[in-house]
């Protein structure tokens, strides 16, 4: 006895308030054996999974809209290493925009060769992000920008207040953020902030093969790719990777979308890739229930991000789409299964807007002493 699945596949709104047409149409995944469609049940998304493509526009809050002058200063700001306390770390060191957006390091390195404890994530595409950092900490773009400036390990300024010292230093920024911010805006903590969210929400990389494929092209993906897809749905990693970015559904900022990780801790995965060595949510909360909840990372351009997880324990996707089927859902995928879902994860790879290195204003003699 077989009983078909349908998904469901829609262009996500481009941002809330905007009304993009929805179109929907149906795709038969699988005539399926009973069995495996009520193993299905267990996992609540199965039955109908809502794939939806990237919007071409990230969402931006109200009191900070999106404009050209904005996102040049913001870019301007993003390549400038004056902003690290030694002159020579920018947000660019760790975050590499002309390819991954990270720095394929296990973790990052800061000012004076420090170590950090964990693995940089990428930039693209975290303006669709509910939460940002591993464990959400920071509620927004424009929040996340203040940390890395002020961290003693990653770009290492005494305070925020030194970042905007040293730029008001260089004569060449005011007029800047007065043409991205208005005559009478200061170079303040909350410009910079601002500035380099607005850049930030330029990269993003729609017209991925897949969100061509649900958009309706449906040579967009190979056999294997869909096959892949299928297999995505069927064991369950959707069921945390939903959504337009595969990082849970759009939520509203600030919300974040976090799950356990491991959901299943007896197997030899966790202690050869050390899981349980960092509490994740629960080092910022200190709620018991918050230990080992990690916000539900993008499954975007992938290819480009190796090593993976927040330490960056593990080296190849195969191994992390492996690993996350034992920790997350206590299931052993076959080699094909694995081989599968790595080439439908190569899939989710974007157009990735083109970088141009920006010119920075001249820097005075006596600055970085
Ligand atoms: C020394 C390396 C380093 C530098 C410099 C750095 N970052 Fe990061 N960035 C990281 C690491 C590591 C994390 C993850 C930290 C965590 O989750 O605890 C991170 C997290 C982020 C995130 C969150 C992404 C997500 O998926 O949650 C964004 C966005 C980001 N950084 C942007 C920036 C910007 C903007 C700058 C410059 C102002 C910057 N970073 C400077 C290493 C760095
Ligand atoms: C119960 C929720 C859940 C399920 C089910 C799940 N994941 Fe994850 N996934 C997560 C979380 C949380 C993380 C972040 C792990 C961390 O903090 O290191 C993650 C991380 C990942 C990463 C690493 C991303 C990166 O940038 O380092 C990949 C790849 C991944 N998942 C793929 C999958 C695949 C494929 C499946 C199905 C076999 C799956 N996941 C099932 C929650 C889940």
């Amino acid at each position: 006895m077989t009983k078909a699945l349908t998904v469901r596949t829609t262009t996500g709104p481009a941002s809330p308030g905007t009304h993009e047409r929805i179109r929907k149409h149906r795709w038969a995944i699988a005539a399926l054996p009973l069995a495996a469609a009520a193993a299905l049940m267990q996992v609540p998304v199965a039955q109908a999974v809502e794939w939806q493509a990237l919007p071409e526009t990230a969402p931006a809050p109200a009191d900070n809209p999106t404009t050209p002058e904005k996102v040049e200063l913001g870019k301007m700001l993003y390549f400038d290493p004056r902003l690290s306390s030694t002159g020579t770390v920018s947000c660019f060191s760790c975050h590499n925009v002309m390819e991954g957006g990270d720095d394929h390091r296990p973790t990052s390195i800061g000012v004076h060769d420090q170590v950090g404890g964990r693995n940089a994530p990428t930039v693209w595409n975290a303006a669709f992000l509910s939460v940002q950092f591993w464990d959400g900490r920071a509620a927004s773009l424009e929040d996340q920008a203040k940390g890395p400036i002020a961290n003693p390990i990653e770009m290492g300024m005494p305070n925020l207040e030194a970042a905007v010292k040293r730029l008001k230093q260089i004569p060449g920024y005011a007029p800047k953020f007065k043409a991205a911010f208005g005559s009478k805006a200061q170079i303040s903590e909350d410009t910079v902030a601002k500035a380099i969210a607005a850049y930030e929400r330029t990269l993003i990389t729609p017209n991925s093969p897949y969100d061509r494929f649900v958009k309706g092209d449906k040579k967009a993906l190979t056999a294997q790719q869909q096959k892949g897809m299928r297999a995505f749905a069927d064991v369950g990693c959707v069921a945390c990777h939903s959504g337009p970015n595969f990082s849970g559904p759009s939520l509203p900022v600030g919300t974040g979308f976090f799950m356990k990780f491991p959901v299943f801790a007896d197997n030899e995965m966790v202690a050869k890739y050390r899981v349980l060595d960092d509490g994740g949510k629960a080092a910022v909360t200190g709620k018991p229930e918050d230990q080992n909840m990690w916000r539900v990372p993008t499954l975007r351009n992938l290819a480009y991000t190796a090593p993976y997880m927040h330490n960056g324990a593990v080296k190849t996707l195969p191994e992390a789409v492996n690993m996350m089927a034992v920790t997350q859902l206590n299931k052993t995928l076959s080699e094909q299964q694995i081989a599968d879902i790595v080439a439908f994860l190569e899939g989710l790879g974007g157009e990735f807007p083109e970088q141009t290195m920006p010119h920075l204003p001249p820097t005075p003699g006596d600055m970085l002493e």
